[in-house]
């Protein structure tokens, strides 16, 4: 087989199916507005919810670090990768979102792919055992791919239906009288193509009755819901009501990179000595975990940001609905604005581009049939001119279009 022409006919075909990924190169940092060919948008497509991807507190915090730790830690953190600065990170984590302890991975794709193999794989004295995992349909990529590394001898992996926890309870009383070690439920905190909510409430019923571990994965939360943007467990006022709470730093939280996970001591330690994603891969840099404490500081001292950004996306839910587009309800700063048809959305996301705004459309695969979208994201770092220049570019190309 020629490798070469099998790759460049994937590629075509994902060209002729209109699926294939393209990048847009930014000129500027991220930001309320970001440049594009010279040009100035309003930026509806970044995970930048509390704009401090280029904040002056988080950058100079960078720059600390790499001054006072240097630019790389060159290590895995048992080896020589431990700086005082990641135990303070950590600490702060779990402070912030109200657990024992805290471990950083390189990424929250890694926490999500370390935790489930370092769980379910290990025997733990045991001659013999089975786990179960019952997992949203709709969880993110990451989740699904942790749990790919789960041995199926092991692990029984069940998919409940979207946000259905009367699909999940059925499952779960199925398997009550099964001799289960560990029964784990796991769950995005926020889903990113819908913007809606695990229902937190009705899943630590569960987790209870069924005697669960109750995983969620808060990257598009932590930072972001909650009055103090502590994630979906303030959201819901269930802070502490969750075994594992998943987070990023690449998103709300500086944006750059990281992830980590937030448990009881016991988790913790367990997954820094097992997390294969942690003890065979290196630690953050000092520029990260610095800047990530300075987000963290911000958030907690600075109330108005999280503010400013609930108010900026109740602004903009409302306006946008005033103008006729069909979005999905909610209160999340995601914000997806039906079109059904991809070619609509891929069009119309073209023609806001020339019109002044950057917005990414989905479409069948990344969406069900039928459902193609464009998907806003709302940021603290948007000012009110941002918003009503992104609006009334709505307005006139869903005129020209004649989607309103
Ligand atoms: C729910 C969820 N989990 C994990 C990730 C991965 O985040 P990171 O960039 O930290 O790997 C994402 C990012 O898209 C996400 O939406």
């Amino acid at each position: 087989m020629n490798y070469s022409e099998l790759l460049s006919g994937e590629i075509r075909r994902l060209e002729e199916s209109k699926t294939f990924k393209y990048e847009t190169a930014l000129r500027s940092p991220q930001g309320g507005r970001v440049k594009v060919d010279g040009k100035d948008l309003v930026m509806l497509a970044s995970n930048n919810y509390l704009g401090m991807s280029n904040h002056p507190k988080v950058k100079k915090a960078a720059t600390d670090g790499i001054k006072k730790f240097g630019y790389g830690v060159a290590s895995a953190r048992f080896l020589c990768g431990t700086q005082t600065i990641h135990q303070e990170l950590e600490k702060k984590i779990s402070k912030f979102v109200g657990t024992e302890d805290t471990l950083l991975f390189s990424s929250s794709f890694a926490a999500n792919v370390g935790f489930f193999s370092a769980v379910t794989n290990e025997k733990l004295g045991l001659e013999t055992y089975k786990d179960v995992i019952y997992s949203d349909r709709l969880n993110h990529a990451s989740i699904i791919d942790g749990q790919r590394l789960c041995r199926a001898e092991v692990t029984d992996k069940k998919i409940y239906n979207h946000a259905d926890t009367g699909d999940l309870e059925r499952q779960l009383e199925e398997d009550k009288n099964k001799d289960y070690r560990f029964r784990i439920i796991a769950t995005d905190g926020v889903f990113s193509m819908e913007g809606d909510m695990a229902p937190l409430q009705k899943l630590v019923e569960l987790k209870q009755k069924y005697n669960a571990l109750l995983f969620v994965d808060d990257a598009h939360g932590i930072g972001v819901v909650g009055k103090t943007g502590r994630g979906i467990a303030e959201h819901f006022g269930q802070l502490g009501n969750i075994d594992i709470i998943v987070g990023t730093l690449g998103k709300a939280i500086g944006g750059a990179a990281g992830g980590f996970v937030s448990g009881s001591g016991q988790m913790v330690s367990y997954l820094r000595q097992k997390a294969r994603t942690y003890v065979f891969s290196n630690s953050l840099p000092p520029s990260i975990v610095m800047a990530s404490m300075a987000a963290f500081d911000l958030l907690t001292k600075n109330k108005s940001i999280v503010k400013r950004l609930h108010e900026n996306t109740a602004y903009f839910r409302k306006e946008i609905k005033n103008l006729g587009f069909t979005v999905i309800d909610g209160s999340h700063p995601i914000v997806p604005i039906m079109l059904f048809e991809a070619s609509v959305a891929q069009d119309m996301s073209a023609e806001l581009q020339k019109a002044g705004v950057y917005i990414k459309g989905l479409w069948f695969p990344v969406v069900p049939k039928g459902e193609a979208r464009l998907r806003a994201q709302i940021s603290a770092a948007h000012t009110r001119k941002d918003l009503d220049h992104a609006l009334e570019a709505f307005e006139n190309v869903g005129k020209k279009m004649k989607v309103v």
